[in-house]
């Protein structure tokens, strides 16, 4: 069953990236890949659920943590945040099968989302956070 839902969305993917000419949105595999892996939490719209998920798009939190974003998409987040001016303190789990350049794609699409003007992340800036916040098992 989870396989099954592994091989449709690497074809949706592969299809998109067929059909997908250069200049259109060039964050689209990271709009993909988000609304697989993130969006029943955080919303499609990036809202979230305010006093339980935290929002993403216009967040004071993304905007100020950039160097931090790949670290909890990779590894989970488990503390008492301020978003907004809200108070949110659920655990998110890591989500350990996203590649640091899916990773990468996805911090782009948020970043220029729902309003958001956040700026560019460089694959090797998502390298070296995620160097940093490696856990040691
Ligand atoms: C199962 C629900 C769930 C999923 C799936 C999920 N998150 Fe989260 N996320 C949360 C919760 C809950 C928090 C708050 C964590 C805390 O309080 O420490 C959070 C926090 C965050 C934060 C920091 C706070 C903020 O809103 O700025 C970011 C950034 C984030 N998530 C991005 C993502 C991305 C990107 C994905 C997909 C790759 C994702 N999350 C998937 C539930 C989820």
């Amino acid at each position: 069953m989870k396989w099954n839902a592994l091989l449709i969305f690497v074809i949706s993917l592969m299809l998109v990236m067929l059909t997908s000419n250069c200049d259109e949105n060039p964050y689209k595999q990271g709009k993909i890949m988000y609304n697989y892996f993130c969006a029943n939490c955080h919303m499609e719209d990036g809202t979230g659920l305010e006093g339980n998920i935290p929002p993403l798009a216009q967040a004071d939190y993304v905007k100020e943590n950039q160097d931090k974003l790949a670290c909890i998409i990779r590894y989970g987040q488990n503390e008492e945040i301020v978003v907004n001016g809200v108070t949110y303190n659920n655990p998110m789990a890591g989500i350990e099968e996203l590649s640091d350049f899916e990773i990468t794609n996805i911090i782009n699409y948020i970043n220029h989302s729902w309003g958001n003007d956040y700026g560019y992340m460089k694959y090797e800036d998502v390298k070296s956070s995620l160097e940093d916040c490696k856990p040691e098992y």
